[in-house]
Order: C-alpha cells, then sequence, then structure tokens
C-alpha cells in the first residue's frame, strides 16, 4: 500500500511548504482541481524541482463525452504525470477511448476511475444514480475493469468488493482515509490505516489530516510505518 498526499492548500506557497517538509519520504502528491485550476502546468515541475523521484497524481476526474476525453488525456500524457482519474459514470465508450488514445503510447500513466465519491452517503447518492452505493460502486468498477482501466477510486469499505469482482491486481485508491481516527470533515464513509491494508488497498489519499497538522512530517511517517 502506498500514501498518496493531497495537495489541497489555499496557495501554491503553502503547497511547496508541505512538499518541502516531507521531500524526503516516499510518498506520492495527488495534484487536485484547485491546485491545478490555480497554478498549471508549472506547478508539476516545481513539485519534481523540490524532488524528481515524487510520483504525481493529477485528480482532476475528467467526465464528457468520449472525444473530448480522449483528447484531454492525450494533453495529460503530455505532462509527465504518473496517476490521473476520469469519472466510471462517463460511460464505457468513453474510459475505452481514452484507453486507445493512450494505447500508443509505452509510458502511460496509470488511469483510475471514480466510481462513489467518498463524500456522498447513501440518501445522497440514491438521489442520484438510484441505486445502494456498494452496488453501483460494483458496477462501476466492472464497467472500468471492461474498459481496460488499472483501477478504480473507491471508498476503503468497497476495496475489496471490487477486487473480488474484478482482479486482485485492479486497483483501488481510496479518499476519506482518516489515519488515526481524525475528524471526519466533508467525507462520509472514512476508514483507517488499518481498515485499508486489511482491505487490500493499493493506494490511501490522506489530505486535512496531514496538511491541518502541527507536523506533517510526523503524521506522514507515522502513517508511512503502518503500510
Ligand atoms: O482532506 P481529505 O483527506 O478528506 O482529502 C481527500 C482528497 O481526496 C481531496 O483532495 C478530495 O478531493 C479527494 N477525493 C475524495 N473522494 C473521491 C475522490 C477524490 O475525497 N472519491
Amino acid at each position: 500500500m502506498e500514501l498518496c498526499v493531497a495537495l489541497d492548500l489555499p496557495t501554491k506557497q503553502e503547497n511547496l511548504d508541505l512538499i518541502n517538509k516531507i521531500k524526503e519520504y516516499d510518498v506520492w502528491l495527488k495534484v487536485g482541481l484547485r491546485s491545478y485550476i490555480r497554478d498549471g502546468e508549472e506547478f508539476l515541475k516545481d513539485i519534481k524541482k523540490i524532488n524528481p523521484d515524487f510520483k504525481i497524481f493529477l485528480d482532476l476526474k475528467l467526465y464528457d463525452i468520449p472525444n473530448t476525453m480522449a483528447d484531454a488525456a492525450e494533453s495529460i500524457m503530455g505532462l509527465g504525470v504518473d496517476m490521473f482519474n476520469v469519472h466510471a459514470s462517463a460511460g464505457k465508450r468513453a474510459m475505452k477511448e481514452v484507453m486507445d488514445r493512450l494505447s500508443k503510447y509505452e509510458n502511460r500513466p496509470i488511469v483510475l476511475a471514480v466510481t462513489a465519491l467518498t463524500s456522498f452517503n447513501e440518501a445522497e447518492f440514491g438521489e442520484i444514480y438510484e441505486n445502494s452505493i456498494a452496488k453501483k460502486a460494483d458496477q462501476f468498477a466492472k464497467d472500468a475493469y471492461e474498459s481496460g482501466l488499472d483501477g478504480v477510486v473507491c471508498s476503503a469499505y468497497e476495496s475489496e468488493s471490487i477486487k473480488n469482482i474484478t482482479d486482485k491486481e485492479f486497483m483501488t485508491l481510496t479518499p476519506g482515509i482518516r489515519p488515526f481516527g481524525e475528524d471526519a470533515g466533508d467525507q462520509q464513509r472514512v476508514a483507517d490505516v488499518a481498515y485499508a491494508k486489511n482491505a487490500h488497498v493499493d493506494f490511501i489519499v490522506v489530505g486535512r489530516p496531514i496538511y491541518k497538522s502541527d507536523n506533517p512530517a510526523l503524521i506522514v511517517e507515522k502513517i508511512l510505518k503502518k503500510l
């Protein structure tokens, strides 16, 4: 299991300060919508300047018509990131087109599909998808697997079932991790590190418990010891 640190701070400088504090650790860094919209490709280069070994997960959750998604995926390919994601609800045709478009590249990034956002509770999810989170997450994962993606973004509670219906090697990346039972914030389906490990999660994403702490490096170290 690997740790992916979410860079969700309000300014580029605060994100860079956080990265500098944890630069000697073997972690992935997650660049999300806020940071990428504000700081762009330059920020990705700044990360690599601090430590070229940092792996970058570009969390833009693409959702559009198939051709637009494949075009975007190809542009992401040019950024040299190590992982990015799309929404499974964009459909199998869109996911297949993304993978087809990337197939001509030798070193394509890992591509994941978002199943159900971890901020949804059952009632909110049901209003949109008219199904339970567990059932729909399994279905989305199956769609992503059959479309040739490498894995899914899901909650730690769905990881085991998803691996059972797809493949043990099909990756799961789980946000909503509160490593040692910290405050959940807006997340609904939170799990701790031990739970994620038991569920054979491949990547845990941790944001606030690290960047809101007085000593982010210490929290990272404590989490890494538990992996
Ligand atoms: O601060 P926290 O640990 O809750 O951060 C979780 C991160 O994971 C945020 O950047 C959020 O956008 C992202 N994320 C999520 N749920 C998903 C996909 C991504 O919380 N399904």
